[in-house]
Parts: structure tokens; sequence; C-alpha cells
């Protein structure tokens, strides 16, 4: 059985407006739907836990799509703290070692061969598998004058990705040591490195984008609409 986990309880305020990031529209429906969309169509995921923050006005109160249960809690302060809420508001008749997919209601153009290659990689890793691709960029260290400090070699550097994948207990544990150790981490896959595991990159679709700026929503929304 699996799952997916979107924490979208972010007030997306990098990106400036009133809006959540969210829920801007590109190619006619919101990021989030188009995110649920990518996750639900897919034959293994059984059903989706969505993290909304408390005072979320804008959800459009959908309980399921593709046939498939849509479940929502609220979610924290933090990412971790969004996606921890999440999980345990997972169904309880869930086994513990549950799959699940965590993956940013922000990135609207997942592909299915992602979500399948993700999925053979956490089921034959038992630390978890995470999408990524290789850094492709020379990678500079600045000082704090903006002055470069180093130029750092990219060749086993990684830019992660989501969805992330793991087991529901293993993600559990190693979020809730993270939270009582206040440490903030900025993927799961983090979390469970603190732990002592190593999760696998899989090289996914560079077009897998987050949304983070007005120019990422524009190449989304042609990206989407050349689908
Ligand atoms: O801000 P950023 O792009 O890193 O957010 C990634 C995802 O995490 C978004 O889908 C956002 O809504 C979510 N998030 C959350 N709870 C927070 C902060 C961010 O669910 N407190």
């Amino acid at each position: 059985m699996i799952w997916a986990v979107i924490p979208a309880a972010g007030r997306g305020t990098r990106f400036g407006g009133e809006v959540p990031k969210q829920y801007l529209e590109v190619a006619g429906q919101p990021l989030i739907a188009h995110a649920l969309d990518a996750l639900l169509s897919h034959p293994r995921i059984a059903g989706a836990m969505v993290a909304l923050s408390a005072d979320d006005t804008r959800w459009p109160g959908w309980s399921e799509r593709h046939g498939k249960p849509v479940l929502r809690c609220v979610g924290g302060g933090e990412r971790a703290d969004s996606v921890l809420a999440a999980l345990r508001a997972l169904p309880s008749a869930l086994a513990d070692d549950t799959l699940v997919l965590v993956h940013d209601a922000a990135r609207p153009n997942l592909r299915a061969q992602d979500i399948d290659r993700l999925i053979a990689a956490a089921s034959e890793h038992a630390e978890g598998a995470i999408l990524g691709a290789p850094v492709r960029d020379t990678l500079k260290r600045a000082d704090d004058t903006r002055r470069i400090a180093a130029t750092e070699p990219r060749s086993a550097l990684w830019r992660a990705f989501t969805p992330q994948a793991f087991r529901r207990d293993v993600l559990t544990h190693a979020l809730e040591a993270a939270a009582r150790d206040g440490v903030v981490v900025t993927d799961e896959a983090m979390a469970v490195e603190r732990a002592g595991l190593h999760p696998t990159l899989v090289e996914g679709r560079e077009d897998n984008l987050k949304v983070t700026t007005p120019a990422d929503l524009a190449l989304a929304d042609y990206l989407l609409r050349q689908r």
C-alpha cells in the first residue's frame, strides 16, 4: 500500500502576493490540483493526505480525486512539522511499513515514469529513495561580502526534488527526532540521514520544477500546456 503526503501549509511569502503559492493557477487549475492529480492518477497510489494551514480559506473541499480518498489535516510552522502532522493523521489501519511519497504542493509537473522509478527504488532500499538531479552549474562558495571564497567540486552533488519515498514508521521517527533536537530539516531525506540512514538518489526529470518565483510559474504553465 502506498500513500501520498502533500505539505501545503506554506504561506508562500517568498513568492509575494496574496494567494499562497499552492493555489496559484497554471494550465487551468491550482498547482496543488496538478500535484494531487499526478499522484492519484498513478495506479500504485491509494490516497493522499494534505497538510493545510489552520487559516486556509481556499481549499476547494476535495474529498476524492480519481476515485481515491483525499484527506486533510492541519500543518505546522515548518515544512517538516506539516509532514509529521500528515503522517500522524494517516488512517490508523495503514501498516507501519506503508510506503509514503512526500511531494511538494508547488511541484505540478511530476510524471508517472518518475513515480514508477522512485517506487521501484524505495521498494528495493529500505532506507528510502528520493528524486533528484546532478548539479550542472559550477558552484561557488561566497564569503560575507559576496566575494568568491572557493569553487566547490560538483561531481558528487545532487539537487533534491520530490517526491521522497520512505516507510511511514522510518520517516515518522526521523522527523520526531529532528523536532526533539530542534533541527530544522529542509527535506524528508535530511531527517532520515540524521538517523544514520542513507536514502538512494533516483535521477528524475529536470522539468519536475518547484514553483518559487513568477518565472517558475510561467515555465510550469508552458510545460503543462505542452503535455
Ligand atoms: O516554501 P517551500 O517551497 O519550500 O515549500 C515547499 C512545500 O512545503 C510547499 O508545498 C509548502 O506549502 C509546504 N509547507 C508546509 N508547511 C510549512 C511550510 C511549507 O506544508 N510550514
